[in-house]
């Protein structure tokens, strides 16, 4: 094994011999090259005042050389912060203007240490970089029975590991944290887990209160003092837009400092947060206490970056650390929540009339940008078609019953039209199936 690799599993191996245990096979040879390309271009970044020819970029007139078709576009920007690579961890001002974004908006990360957040390509790069570290083909990863269908092909079919489900919600339809527990548990003679927490959920817009909160930070806590390496990873993708009664946070603060055998990671990133889904900037973080084990796993997460896509797309870095530092930012920001709240209110209140209730039932939701119908007479898929078909409208068929709606991207005003279409579409399927 490479030297450096060695030395950064030392590390780990005596701050928390758990996180040493908790790595894959390749989380534990990966390194970031430290004598190389890299490393050599950024001492003479800071010491070559003469002439630096270290660098695959081209300069002219002491910028980087571009196209003026691309700068004529771009002009409020410098080139500086467009077209040079941007660091394999990220622009630094935009890791610790997301770091205080982070503290500001989580009271409960209050004294807990973490590590500085390291730049994504948005947030499946956040996701596939745990995979790769941690994953396993005999590991279990643990999910709800209603989640994101990529988790599948990021830890599943890219690494091999088992998707381990358990129902979502328990029968007071609440969060299941008995299901949760017991899938973790279960996971005892492997001696190692991957939860993945993500709230507000996709498909269905749930985030837990306060309470529920406590039962899964519990759950998680069970499994590790039963001896499981628990890798507790929280998916925060649509962080920030809750409408109603959830937590405000997110559940990373909770698993930090919880327990050795706990490695909390969140991902997160500014994709769904501040609407710029094909801007491609997320962020990794870890919560331990130890900064020399926190050094040592971003180390490695660089190594699985500069293997990977080697460095994050400067331009987009550029505009959301601009966004973030702008005064109008937070003004602006509430704008966008207020108009995804009143759709969702607005959806909520629809269903609470009664006037679909032969048709479907809800899952609980309170945040995001979906909620999910679950059909009480007709099949998911033949709905779909026919919405599709003859009403022009695109739903997702989660399975035999869930029908996913986003109405995110429907105005408030087109809400009742949607839905009184949905229930016209339910109709007409029951009566081809009568006939
Ligand atoms: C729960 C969840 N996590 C992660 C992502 C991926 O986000 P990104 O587009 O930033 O990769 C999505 C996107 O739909 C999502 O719904």
């Amino acid at each position: 094994m490479n030297e450096l690799a060695l030395q950064l599993n030392e590390t780990i191996q005596q701050e928390e011999k758990s996180v040493y245990e908790m790595l894959s096979d390749l989380g534990r040879k990966i390194y970031f090259p430290k004598i190389g390309i890299l490393s050599q271009s950024a001492e003479a970044k800071a010491k070559a005042n003469k002439y630096n020819a270290t660098i695959g970029t081209a300069l002219e007139n002491g910028q980087p050389m571009h196209l003026k078709v691309i700068q004529d576009t771009l002009s409020a920007y410098s080139p500086k912060d467009l077209y040079e690579y941007a660091p394999p961890a990220g622009k630094p001002e935009l890791r610790s203007a997301w770091r205080n974004k982070m503290i500001e908006e989580n009271p409960n990360l209050q004294g807990k240490s973490f590590s500085n957040p390291i730049v994504t390509n948005a947030l499946t790069h956040g996701l596939s970089i745990v995979a790769d570290l941690f994953a396993d083909s005999e590991d279990a990863v643990i999910i709800p029975d209603k989640n994101w269908e990529n988790y599948e092909l990021t830890f599943g079919i890219r690494r091999g590991a088992t998707i381990v489900q358990y129902p979502l919600y328990n029968d007071n339809n609440e969060f299941n944290d008995a299901g949760l527990k017991e899938a973790i548990l279960a996971q005892k003679d492997r001696g190692k887990a991957i939860v993945v927490l993500n709230f507000p959920n996709n498909p269905t817009g749930y985030t837990p209160g306060r309470a529920e909160v406590a039962r899964i930070a519990e759950a998680v806590k069970a499994g590790a003092e039963a001896g499981i390496k628990v890798v507790a990873v929280t998916d925060d993708a649509y962080y920030g837009l809750f409408f109603d009664d959830s937590i405000t946070e997110s559940m990373f603060g909770q698993l930090c400092h919880l327990h050795p055998n706990v490695l909390p990671i969140k991902i997160d990133g500014a994709t769904k947060e501040e609407y710029v889904w094909g801007f491609r900037v997320g962020f990794i973080t870890y919560g331990h206490t130890s900064s020399a084990l926190l050094d040592a796993l971003e180390q490695k997460t660089l190594g699985i970056i500069r293997a990977t896509i080697s460095s994050g797309p400067h331009p987009s870095q550029t505009f959301v650390l601009h966004a973030l530092q702008a005064p109008e930012f937070a003004a602006q920001k509430q704008e966008k929540y207020e108009i995804m709240k009143g759709r969702a209110n607005k959806v909520k209140k629809l269903l609470d009339s009664g006037a679909y209730d032969d048709a479907w039932d809800y899952y609980p939701f309170n945040s995001g940008y979906f909620m999910c119908l679950k059909l009480k007479t007709v099949g998911a898929e033949e709905l779909r078609k026919h919405l599709l078909n003859e009403y022009g409208i695109g739903t997702i068929a989660l399975g035999d019953t869930d029908l996913r709606i986003a109405f995110s991207c429907t105005e408030e005003e087109q809400i009742e039209d949607l839905f009184q279409l949905i229930y016209q579409g339910v109709k007409d399927v029951e009566k081809v199936s009568v006939s």
